[in-house]
């Protein structure tokens, strides 16, 4: 059976308090912390870098001094360095888009050599059809179901039939690969994405924007449950 993941991302936090939101959201329960780079050059938005996630890093604990993943999610063009720096700043996860980089399996192996479990993102009308190529060196894939750039946007359904698809692909061959879905998900459809295969689910504003985030994980992972 699957373990599922729940990753608030920090896009919906409060920039102002990044540190405290990051340990709030740990002790109400979050698995990972999703961590939106963005660099108005691959999506028009403009976020944080590689020293904020090292300063962030101390914060990504659990009750038991665990430390908590921090999954990196890179909207940027082009990928290697900022991969590279990311992995020096803690980062456990690195995805990426296989349209920003020239090189998908070399940006996959620079991810690796440093450390980290390497992912592959989708945008919502991006084709998959690179998985094939490059499946025996992926950890994660990462379903967009909005179009990158912005939280708060509305989930795009047609990533539901995307992620039964990669669900497929990832069964037949019997690696261990995280489905991640980013985008849009709430409550209310988070069964639905579970049910389309997916085991790891990102949520910036269905958290943040709640005043009690342990609430809203909670219920999440009910609706998962049931
Ligand atoms: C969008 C980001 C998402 C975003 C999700 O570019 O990749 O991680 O923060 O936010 P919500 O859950 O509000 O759609
Ligand atoms: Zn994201």
């Amino acid at each position: 059976s699957r373990t599922f993941r729940i990753a608030p991302s920090i896009l919906s936090a409060d920039f102002a308090r990044l540190g405290d939101e990051v340990r709030n959201v740990i002790g109400a329960g979050a698995d990972w912390i999703h961590f939106d780079v963005m660099d108005n050059h691959y999506v028009p938005n403009l976020t944080f870098g590689p020293m904020v996630c090292e300063a962030l890093r101390k914060h990504a604990l659990a009750a038991d001094g665990a430390r908590v993943p921090i999954d990196v999610h890179l909207m940027v063009q082009p990928v290697d360095a900022l991969a590279q720096a990311f992995a020096k700043a803690g980062a456990d996860y690195i995805s990426f888009h296989p349209d920003a980089s020239a090189h998908v399996d070399r940006s996959l192996q620079v991810i690796q050599a440093a450390g980290c479990k390497a992912g592959l993102v989708f945008n919502p009308a991006s084709p998959i059809d690179v998985l094939e190529w490059v499946i025996d060196k992926v950890d994660l894939v990462l379903v967009m179901s909005v179009n990158p750039g912005f939280g708060g946007q509305s989930f795009i359904d047609s990533a539901l039939r995307k992620t039964e698809r990669l669900r497929k692909l990832i069964d037949a061959s019997g690696r261990d690969i995280r489905l991640e879905v980013d985008g849009g998900i709430k409550v209310d459809n988070i069964r639905r994405v579970a049910d389309a295969g997916a085991d790891t689910f990102v949520a910036g504003s269905a958290i943040f924007g709640q005043a009690d985030y342990r609430v809203v994980i909670d219920q999440m992972r009910a609706a998962l449950a049931a």
